[in-house]
């Protein structure tokens, strides 16, 4: 891959927060006799480089309720060296949308011969795990897995430390294009390789989303949820450094990866706030602000944004849906201690105006989870064995799966 690199970055403590790269190659070709120039401002990353990442990578994949040929789309999407992990939340009853999951996967697995994960988010062995690692906290009054994507998200994670990955990246479900999903993971890659890979979160911001606008497509840029969220940021940014900054583009960002011992340490924020808390968790962390309580300050914490080249197509979920997620990310950023009263104030009216909070109405504020890093591994893994025992499809010819 050809990436620029990036051309300034926001610091805040020890977080580094990367400009937008944009890319000038999706494959850059084998390795060059000659070596690259390290003062380039286009870097020439080799395929053999990325796939090396790659090797070492989980791609989770969460899932609830989404068309088969739609998840099989984005399976074929994935670089072959990534371990595959589909989590999914889709309901059992009346139909059991899982077992057809299950089948059809089973089939992709058959014929591409790859072995592929795939973990139901209320399956009581998933539950029985956590709790033997002492992590009720994502467990419900059922002793169940709670719902949410960042559950599913959490439970694809601690696999992926389970087997010994080193980077976890996650694609969404219903992206129509093969291709953009194999874009992400190149980019995971080419992130993880231009910041050394260790503490390192890479997102991609996508270059447009196509719609139809009176009869003809519009490459849309941002949506409605992404515009509110990134100007959010950047305004608690901005505040704490003094100088304006549009440097967030990726609040809203699902198609992101992390490297993992640096994910084990986060905090997550149920369902769909989970994106734009990771800023908030890393900036409360690792910012600086408060002192007391901060993670290992020694870490250089780097966020990286990658500008994606293919066209981002995925299921519409509709008007209520962009509402909920509007909600989720905002009040991520409201409830942040970091969050001044003068940003609460105009986050407050934003959302009466756009008629998402009604008089009388407050915002109310999203479950955090603590970080993983209370789970005790090797505990979760002696009862969650039998579920990567479980996986799909035929042994690989050549290369073991589970490394
Ligand atoms: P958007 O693309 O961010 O607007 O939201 P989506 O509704 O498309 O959700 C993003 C991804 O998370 C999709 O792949 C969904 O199938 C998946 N997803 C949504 N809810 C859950 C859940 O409760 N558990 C799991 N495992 N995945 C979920
Ligand atoms: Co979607």
């Amino acid at each position: 891959m050809q990436i620029e690199v990036p051309r300034e970055f926001e610091r805040l403590g020890a977080v580094r927060i990367y400009g937008l790269q944009k890319v000038y190659e999706l494959d850059a070709g084998p390795a060059m006799t000659e070596p690259g120039r390290d003062d380039a401002i286009v870097r020439s990353l080799p395929a053999e480089a990325i796939y090396e990442v790659q090797r070492e990578m989980a791609i989770v994949v969460p899932v609830r309720s989404e068309r088969l040929k739609l998840i099989e789309g984005v399976l074929v999407g994935i670089p072959n060296p990534c371990l595959v992990i589909v989590v999914s939340n889709s309901p059992r009853e009346p139909i059991d949308r899982h077992f057809l999951e299950q089948d059809s996967i089973a089939d992709f697995c058959r014929f591409s011969r790859k072995q592929i994960m795939v973990v139901h988010q209320k399956d009581p062995v998933v539950a029985a795990a956590f709790a033997a690692g002492g992590y009720g906290d994502v467990l419900d009054d059922l002793g169940l897995v709670r719902d949410g994507k960042a559950e599913g998200m959490m439970i694809g994670t601690v696999l992926a430390k389970m087997l010994g990955k080193r980077y976890v990246g996650f694609v969404d479900s219903d992206n129509y294009f093969p291709g953009a999903v194999n874009e992400y993971v190149r980019e995971y890659a080419a992130g993880f390789l231009l910041n050394g890979g260790k503490d390192t979160v890479v997102r991609i911001s996508w270059h447009s989303k196509p719609k139809i606008v009176e009869q003809s497509l519009f490459f849309a840029k941002w949506g409605r949820s992404s515009r509110r969220c990134n100007r959010a940021l950047n305004q608690l940014l901005s505040h704490y450094t003094g100088f304006e900054t549009e440097i967030v583009k990726t609040g809203n960002a699902g198609e992101h990866a992390i490297s993992l011992d640096l994910a084990m340490s986060m905090r997550y924020a149920t369902g769909y706030s989970v994106e734009p808390y990771h800023y908030i968790d890393l900036l409360e962390q690792y910012g600086g602000v408060f002192p007391t309580e901060h993670g290992d300050m020694r870490r250089l914490v780097r966020i990286c944004q990658i500008e994606s080249r293919n066209p981002h197509l995925h299921a519409d979920k509709g008007d209520a849906h962009v509402a909920e997620m509007i909600i989720g990310s905002l009040a991520t950023i409201y409830h942040s201690r970091l969050c001044p009263a003068s940003l609460q104030k105009k986050i407050d009216a934003e959302l009466r105006q756009g008629g998402y909070l009604k008089d009388g109405e407050t915002l109310p504020p999203v479950r955090i989870y603590p970080s993983l890093a209370g789970l005790a591994m090797d505990r979760f893994a002696a009862s969650a064995q039998e579920i990567v025992d479980r996986r799909l499809g035929a042994p690989p010819l050549a290369r073991p799966m589970v490394s």
